[in-house]
């Protein structure tokens, strides 16, 4: 007997019409304009912004040398570290007086990264926003409750500059604050909602908790980002609220949330805006390019961004670059794996923390919280996973969860764990980004 996985639920396409010219570009188009945008990048950076005279000099390389796309392999990578010795405003290309705004990421591991942008960068970011909205589903005229954090995380005002633009109504709630949250979506009846899939668990928790069925909310799209999450997490998802959720992917560098996004008609990865970015995929370890199709770390160049244009940005998340479809000319990037800083090599295995959620959501009485732990046992790291039993589970069937997904570890990704079990609602729940990993390791 052969078994096929029940059809994915689409959404409406956008009216040809309503989207954006280049979206409609031929490849030819697109690739044409990218190059003169990147010729332009390459000279504002080196002519601005001492550091990228240094590294182009260093590099024996000049802004005139590109010629065609490809030649992007020829200038140095920037990394987070180029924006942390440059630290809050060294990588600025333009007058302090032409910076609108700042954001900054959390700086949990060192000082924060700075970024900036002009009142053209905002208005690109806002079109790129609204664009990506559309894509999601979402329409003009709309209420869009936005959950992402407000401040100098880019998730908030990023999405609500964005919203305004694309002519909705935006609710701009911010993170935290649940039960109030779930109030608002009864009370003002949104038809979009925007914020991390971790957060959005932490919703659906409440609206048991007030009594509401999620599935019985005006919303009908959910646009998911800013951490990575699986088609299994989908699937949940879409399964318990009655809606469509799609992805949305950016960082802060790059510009924020709405460097690519999910078409609801396809929902087969993510499309990048490639009029605004140049992406490239290159091997993590040694930084060589590689050809689309093949896995590894994703690099961007911004191709419009006057505040602070950015070469060759290693983001460090771990995707494959793909063919267009529902925007043929632009370019896929497969949902994020993860990154490889989150990437645990365990006993000399490499694993992602997204491997385990697909196994965790597949497993029947395990409830989509987990968090992993890493400790040193002897001379050895050894990794639990510590998943929360869905309420009705009863004892037999936790055990046997466990049981089911130690396997699945062992047989799908070669390398022994633990699991266990532990009460309905007793891990720690996440108002944004969620961190799933405790590394208590004493080596
Ligand atoms: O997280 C921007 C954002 C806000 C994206 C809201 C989407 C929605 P940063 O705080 O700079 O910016 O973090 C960027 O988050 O390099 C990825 O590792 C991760 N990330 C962002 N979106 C996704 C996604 C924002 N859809 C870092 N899937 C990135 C997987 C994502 N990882």
């Amino acid at each position: 007997m052969t078994t096929t996985a029940p059809a994915r639920r689409l959404g409406d396409a956008p009216a040809p019409e309503t989207l954006d010219p280049a979206e409609r570009m031929s490849a030819d188009e697109l690739r044409a304009l990218q190059l003169s945008r990147l010729q332009w990048t390459l000279r504002h950076a080196y002519e601005n912004v001492p550091h990228y005279r240094r590294a182009f000099d260093a590099h024996g390389v000049h802004p005139d040398d590109c010629r065609e796309l490809a030649d992007i392999a020829r200038y140095p990578t920037t990394s987070k570290k180029d924006l942390r010795d440059n630290y809050p405003f060294g990588m600025f290309a333009v007058p302090q007086e032409q910076v609108r705004r700042v954001h900054a990421s959390s700086g949990t591991t060192g000082k924060p990264t700075v970024v900036g942008y002009t009142a053209k960068d905002i208005d690109d970011w806002a079109g790129l926003i609204a664009r990506s909205i559309r894509a999601a589903g979402g329409r003009p005229g709309q209420k869009i409750h936005n959950a992402y954090g407000y401040g100098l995380f880019t998730g908030g005002l990023g999405a609500h500059y964005g919203i305004e633009k694309l002519g909705a109504t935006v609710i701009p709630v911010s993170g935290g604050m649940t039960p109030r949250q779930v109030q608002l979506i009864s009370d003002f009846e949104p038809d979009v909602i925007m914020l991390t899939p971790s957060y959005m668990l932490t919703l659906l928790d409440e609206f048991a908790r007030q009594g509401i069925d999620p599935r019985s909310t005006s919303l009908k799209v959910g646009i998911f980002g800013a951490e990575p999450w699986t088609e299994q997490m989908r699937s949940e998802i879409e399964e318990r609220m009655n809606i469509h959720a799609v992805d949305i992917y950016g960082l802060s560098e790059v510009m924020g949330p709405g460097v690519s996004q999910e078409c609801v008609e396809t929902k087969d990865g993510l499309h990048i805006w490639e009029d605004h970015f140049l992406p490239e995929v290159v091997d993590p370890l040694d930084g060589t390019p590689l050809p689309d199709g093949e896995e590894g770390e994703l690099l961007f160049t911004s191709l419009t961004k006057e505040a602070l244009p950015i070469i060759r940005y290693r983001t460090r998340d771990l995707t494959t670059l793909l063919p267009g479809t529902a925007r043929p000319s632009m370019r896929r990037m497969a949902k994020i794996t993860g990154r490889s800083d989150d990437m645990i090599i365990l006993r000399g295995v490499n694993l992602f923390p997204t491997q385990i959620e697909e196994i965790v959501l597949r497993t029947p009485g395990f409830a989509p919280h987990f968090q992993l732990e890493l400790t040193t046992e002897g001379r050895m790291d050894a990794l639990a996973v510590r998943v929360e039993a869905r309420e009705d589970t009863t004892p037999e069937r936790r055990e046997a969860a466990a049981a089911e997904l130690v396997k699945a570890v062992k047989d799908g990704i070669g390398v022994s764990v633990t699991c266990e079990v532990v009460e309905p609602d007793s891990l720690e729940r996440s108002v944004g980004k969620l961190q799933r990993l405790k590394d208590r390791r004493t080596r």
